[in-house]
């Protein structure tokens, strides 16, 4: 199965569409440079994109939710937080045992999964909230 961006996904939101173009390419990115194995050198790229942009990403959907009174608000920041411990737990790892191949792995996984359950599922519900509202 193929990740990646398509017109169904699209929030309507520039801004928001842009910065979720930018992240399934980067992931996309990552898949290549495993491909070539050279996953490990490219992991650490990622944890360095994803620093900033899962705090600036995050801040203006949950500005959005709020200014529009979103009732899904709680349960999608929880997912949120999930995702930005998540992400933490592995950055740990990655300081402590360096760019493993269990890393890159896991890492693959976890983005994987977000991109499927949360931007494709929560991310578009939430777009059809702010459409309708
Ligand atoms: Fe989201």
């Amino acid at each position: 199965m193929e990740i990646a961006w398509n017109a169904s996904l699209a929030t309507g939101n520039e801004e928001i569409d842009n910065q979720h173009k930018e992240l399934f390419s980067r992931f996309a990115n990552l898949l290549a440079a495993c491909s070539q194995r050279k996953g490990r050198e490219e992991i650490l790229n990622m944890y360095r994109f994803l620093d900033s942009y899962v705090k600036d990403h995050f801040a203006l959907e949950e500005r959005l939710q709020l200014q529009h009174s979103y009732p899904g608000y709680a349960d999608h920041k929880a997912q949120h937080d999930n995702f930005i411990r998540d992400l933490k737990q592995l950055e740990y790892l990655l300081q402590d045992e360096g760019a493993t191949l269990m890393l890159v792995i896991v890492t693959n996984q976890t983005m994987a999964d977000w991109l499927i359950n949360h931007v494709s599922r929560e991310d578009v519900k939430l777009a059809e909230y702010l459409r309708r509202n």
